[in-house]
């Protein structure tokens, strides 16, 4: 049986805290799509962690972490990662595994990522220049090198193949930087990477899944960074919905029960794209200070603005969403007045649905406004504490939507999770 936690908005709704907070009832954790662009928060005590590919179930120490065949693998990143963890005590080399089906992500794809953003001048899509979209360019164009790649005796040589074509590309960006320093790091790594457990996944999760073991399917990035159904091109290379799961892991639909859908109370977005929600006001201001919203992979200052049920209930549609978490309620707290976005208006013409194309167009996000609770969330320990106000708020998105709202973030600690 699988479930599975995903983003509903466009990233950082706080996947790494809820997955950490779930885990507890699960046997295996696994990533399926993304990489080290994603940057999932956790607090093990009062220490704060940031993990970027290794799945957040890592702090439980019995339970199996898989870095399933969608994602595109950073080693260098990888390795930091597994350091970092190990001072917490968690046995990386006992608990984690890696599909022999991932592809790497080269240094060169790092390079391109950089030169292909630079050339695009003022319509920069904001990547986090980490090489996701080269990366997943060679998967999908059927260049790239993965993981069991490794074990061949002639991967140095494909590697230097692939760097050469790679040097054309990056000639003709005329990209002048050095990489000699990353690909050291990157070879050093590769060893470090051969220690680990490679594992064919797709027969490894499935045979999980035979002896009646509980899996975990963990989302990066969020449904409207989805690279089909997002708001493209602003969007990242992998399909962030549920859909990824079967593809990215190896898994059969069928096998899938639970969808969990988080999104904040409020809703954030990093690098460029359309966000017909956004504040460019004291308001957003306010959001980004509060909520402490900057990158969690690149410290960028997130762009905030109210919550937008049109883009919600299309990610619950196209995710096939049974049950939302969600976060940062508490940042909402001293807010006066909350406004929610119930459609867009175009040329006139007011809609509910997400259109083609949405940065061609000119949207105004129409709002119902709704009184603020005014009171200390962060004490909230269970529904009987809820504030009025937090209820009809709650109560308007879930009727909206015609998915439930299941639990209410509080704050960033692992604990901060009330049940609705
Ligand atoms: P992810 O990428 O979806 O895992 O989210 P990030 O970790 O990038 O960003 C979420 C941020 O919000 C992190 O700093 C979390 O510690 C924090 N966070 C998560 N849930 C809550 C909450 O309910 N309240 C507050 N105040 N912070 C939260
Ligand atoms: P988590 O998992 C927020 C955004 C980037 C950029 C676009 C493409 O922490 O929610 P990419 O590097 O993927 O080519 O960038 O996607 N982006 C994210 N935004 N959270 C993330 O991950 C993101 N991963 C990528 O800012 O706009
Ligand atoms: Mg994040």
């Amino acid at each position: 049986m699988v479930d599975v936690i995903l983003g509903l908005q466009w990233g950082d709704e706080g996947k790494g805290k809820i997955v950490d907070y779930f885990a507890s009832q699960y046997d295996v954790i696994a990533r399926f799509q993304g990489g080290p662009n994603a940057g999932h928060t956790l607090y093990i005590g009062d220490k704060k962690v940031v993990l970027h590919q290794i799945p957040s179930g890592i702090f439980h120490a019995d339970k199996i972490n898989l870095i399933g065949n969608g994602v595109v693998l950073d080693v260098v990143t990888l390795k930091k990662e597994c350091e970092a963890v190990a001072a917490f005590g968690c046995e990386y080399k006992k608990n984690l595994f890696i599909s022999e089906r991932t592809h790497l992500i080269l240094p060169t794809h790092r390079a391109l990522d950089k030169a292909s953003e630079q050339s695009k001048g003022n319509d920069k899509i904001g990547s986090t220049l980490k090489g996701i979209g080269p990366a997943y360019m060679d998967k999908t164009g059927r260049n790239g090198l993965r993981v069991g790649d490794l074990l061949r005796k002639d991967f140095r040589n494909e590697y230097d193949k692939l760097r050469s074509k790679h040097q054309q590309l990056l000639d003709n960006f005329d990209f002048q930087e050095d990489i000699s320093q990353w690909e050291s790091d990157f070879f050093e790594a590769l060893e470090f990477l051969k220690g680990l457990n490679i594992v064919n996944g797709e027969y490894f999760i499935n045979e999980q899944i035979s002896q009646g073991k509980r899996i975990l399917a963990e989302g990066a990035q969020g449904s409207m960074l989805d690279v089909d159904f997002g708001t493209f091109p602003f969007v990242t290379s992998s399909n962030t919905i549920s859909a990824g799961v079967c593809s990215g892991l190896g898994i059969a639909p069928q096998k899938i029960k639970e969808v969990i859908g988080i999104t904040k109370a409020y809703c954030t977005r990093v690098g460029s794209g359309p966000f017909p929600t956004e504040l460019m006001d004291a308001t957003g201001a306010y959001l980004r200070n509060t909520g402490n919203e900057f990158g969690s992979t690149t410290g960028r200052p997130r762009r905030c603005g109210w919550i937008d049920l049109v883009a919600l209930r299309f990610a619950c549609m196209i995710n096939g969403i049974t049950q939302i978490v969600m976060t940062k309620a508490d940042i909402l707290d001293a807010l006066a007045e909350l406004k929610v976005c119930t459609s867009y208006r175009i040329d006139g013409q007011e809609t509910a649905s997400i259109p083609f194309q949405m940065n061609h167009l000119n949207i105004e996000a129409v709002y119902q406004t709704f009184a603020g609770w005014n009171t200390s969330s962060a004490q909230m320990t269970s529904i009987e504490d809820m504030p009025v106000e937090m209820k009809k708020y709650i109560d308007f998105i879930n009727q909206y939507l015609g998915v439930s709202i299941q639990y209410i973030s509080n704050g960033p600690g692992r604990d901060q999770l009330v049940s609705a």
